[in-house]
């Protein structure tokens, strides 16, 4: 074939971001409305890439690129593909850094594309294992929610390396807003390792506490329980303070959440920057909280409707 496609999405961890990388349970939302998409095409000259970021050749890529030029360039290789001749193109709406998985969807995009164009069946495993090569790059100690989020087609309980989706039958719309400041993934998870080995005690305690929100908040979901929901989300948003990944900005945006009427709200992914969430209990609410974190400095909003899925 000439030309190669793959999609991935972005999601929203809804609980459980940094407790995961230490082994607790969490839950991600995929946010199938967001995705990133990409084509491979064979073209004579050297590897090139089109991207909002950079257009040119790979080579000459920036150093902010590293981790989708790790991710190519592990494709290739998987898949016994020349390293020139071939034009890259990435195109999306997911906002770079905001702690909605867009490095993993941009790695899932590049991979499943370059699997088309080479005309390989991806299994799940090799997929997985491709986009955290990316992962690695971006922050040194990927849990693999990101990259299993990406291509999810539900709520996703992940624990242990392993993934299910739920039969969430919630209702209402999950308002994501953008504090407008870049998320460092980076130190964000390495300020968490050092509160955990400052704080064993603690630290054990708060992340086995994020765990047990993400177990209940999977139970709130299947049983269509927003406020019992919402109230767990503001929980882990307290824990998440303490362990030092919230900012002024993100406490400001979930603060002016809560004051208008969320049934809860927290920080999502990385922090220290990025995106919070907030539950509300339909549209009008969604209407009032939206203006509302608008007010307090969002720069971007989206609403997520929550519906019955059904996995299948
Ligand atoms: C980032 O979206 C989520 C973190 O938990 C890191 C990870 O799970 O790899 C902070």
């Amino acid at each position: 074939r000439t030309t190669g496609r793959g999609q991935a999405h972005a999601k929203v961890i809804l609980f459980g971001e940094h407790a995961v990388v230490h082994g607790a349970a969490a839950v991600a939302l995929p946010l199938g409305d967001l995705p990133i998409r990409a084509t491979a095409t064979w073209r004579d000259g050297p590897l090139t890439l089109a991207s909002t970021l950079f257009t040119g050749p790979l080579a000459q890529a920036p150093a902010l690129l590293e981790a989708p030029i790790a991710v190519v360039h592990a494709c290739l290789t998987a898949f016994d593909l020349p390293s020139e001749g071939i034009a890259i193109e990435v195109s999306g709406e997911i906002p770079a850094e905001r702690g909605l998985g867009s490095s993993a969807a941009v790695a899932g995009a590049l991979v499943t594309a370059l699997a088309d164009l080479a005309g390989r069946e991806l299994s799940e495993e090799e997929y997985l294992e491709l986009v955290a090569v990316g992962e690695r790059v971006a922050h040194g100690r990927p849990s693999g929610l990101d990259a299993r989020a990406t291509a999810a087609s539900g709520p996703l309980l992940f624990e242990a390396g392993a993934a299910r989706v739920l039969a969430s039958t919630l209702t209402g719309v999950l308002v994501v807003a953008d504090s407008g400041v870049h998320g460092r993934t980076r130190q964000a998870v390495a300020s968490v390792a050092s509160f955990l080995e400052r704080h064993p005690v603690r630290g054990a305690t708060l992340v086995a506490g994020l765990g047990a929100l993400a177990h209940g908040g999977a139970r709130d979901l299947t049983a269509n329980r927003p406020r019992a929901l919402g109230e767990k989300m503001s929980t882990a948003q307290g824990m998440l303070r303490e362990l030092g990944v919230s900012s002024q900005e993100l406490d400001a945006l979930v603060d002016a959440a809560v004051a208008s009427g969320a049934l809860g709200a927290k920080l999502t992914g990385g922090g220290q920057g990025g995106c919070i969430i907030a539950l509300a209990e339909d549209e009008l609410a969604a209407v009032r909280i939206d203006a509302a974190v608008r007010e307090a400095g969002a720069v971007a909003t989206w609403w997520h409707r929550l519906g019955p899925v059904t996995p299948d």
